[in-house]
């Protein structure tokens, strides 16, 4: 951990995320260069991508960061979730840190700019690597599924992929979304409106790690009916593992972190072993170092995204994991990492 971040974890969450905010916005160019090395491009359907690092939604919500964080080292971007509406979210303290775990539970609500802000900022982004939008709906919305597709129209046509949120546990009743009577009709919907695109886009279907096996079989007949092109998984957790130790583990809200990595990669090995390979899988939960993403990647993930790890070890992480990602690929005798992905789960 370097010594500022270790200054911003003395700073309340979310006093120090917004000062994160800042520094990645100005202070990006102060820091090295990023990493490259060829054996981490990777094409994932025509996307290329400079390496399979990703950061996770809820870091960069509205878009303002796109360019510093492809900079410093990540391969692609998940901004939002965005909403139709800007909306403040729950009240504070909303985010808690569980430092003995490495984690944190956060319950912000999908506080965000609004769609028309975060338009603005995706087309003025010079974009220099692959960039995705996570959206979601206002929480007073009536009509949640009216929100998706709303939003999916202003949005698909200034990035790479759209991510459908369904699975943040921050939001009441959002995860009733993932029930079959709802996600039938919204993938089919939004598959509609994708369908008629003269661009088409990927669309990925972020989901829970909190569920069972049937469901997410559920969940994978319904993403192939309707051409959905892939799954991230997972979204923070609403369980809390024995293995907690911090106190705030009492706290309201999705559990991010070390401590979700089993789960969320328990969900990643069923999807691949399901799916037969034909979806773009990416793993999400719980990576903090180039060995859990490898891990990830093993399983079946194409990408990978974090977003804990970084608020505990901070930007240096990054050349790190890509660093020894290399060395990983290379200690098994493959040359792309491409290679790698789903060697442990076939
Ligand atoms: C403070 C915070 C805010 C988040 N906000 C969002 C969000 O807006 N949309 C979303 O899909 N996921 C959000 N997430 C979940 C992450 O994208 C990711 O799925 C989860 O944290 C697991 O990854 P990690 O263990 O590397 O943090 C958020 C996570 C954290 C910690």
């Amino acid at each position: 951990m370097s010594f500022l971040t270790g200054l911003l974890q003395l700073l309340p969450p979310e006093t120090a995320h917004n000062f994160t905010i800042q520094l990645t916005k100005y202070g990006s160019s102060l820091l090295g260069s990023a990493f490259q090395d060829q054996s981490l491009h990777t094409n994932v359907r025509g996307l290329n991508f400079k390496n399979p690092l990703g950061i996770a939604a809820g870091f960069d919500k509205n878009a303002e960061l796109i360019d510093p964080l492809l900079k410093i080292g990540f391969g692609f971007v998940e901004c939002g979730t965005v909403t139709p509406m800007p909306q403040f979210g729950n009240t504070q303290p909303r985010v808690f840190r569980l430092k003995k775990d490495n984690a944190i539970i956060n319950r912000l609500g999908f506080n965000n700019k609004g769609e028309k802000r975060f338009v603005k900022n995706l087309i003025s982004a010079k974009k220099s690597g692959i960039v995705g939008s996570n959206i979601g709906p206002n929480k007073d919305s009536k009509n949640f599924i009216d929100d998706y597709l709303k939003i999916y129209r202003k949005i698909s046509i200034s990035c790479d992929y759209v991510t459908i949120n369904v699975s943040s546990p921050n939001t009441e009743a959002l995860r009733d979304l993932q029930r079959k009577e709802y996600l039938e009709v919204l993938l089919r919907e939004l598959s509609q409106i994708r369908d008629e695109e003269t661009i088409r886009k990927l669309i990925m279907l972020k989901i829970d790690p909190d569920n069972t096996n049937d469901h997410y079989s559920m969940i994978i007949n319904l993403v192939n009916k309707y051409n959905i092109d892939g799954i991230i998984a997972t979204n923070t957790s609403l369980s809390r593992p024995e293995i907690l130790r911090d106190l705030n583990k009492k706290r309201e809200g999705g559990l991010s972190g070390a401590p979700i990595k089993d789960l969320s990669d328990k969900v990643l090995k069923f999807l691949y072993r399901e799916t037969n390979q034909e979806l773009i899988l990416i793993g999400v939960g719980g990576v903090c170092s180039a060995l859990d993403a490898y891990n990830k990647i093993k399983l079946g993930a194409s990408l990978v995204q974090l977003y804990t790890s970084l608020t505990y070890c901070g930007p240096q992480l990054i050349n790190e994991i890509l660093i020894d990602l290399v060395k990983l690929i290379k200690d098994d005798g493959f040359t792309n990492i491409s290679e790698a992905v789903g060697a442990d789960n076939r």
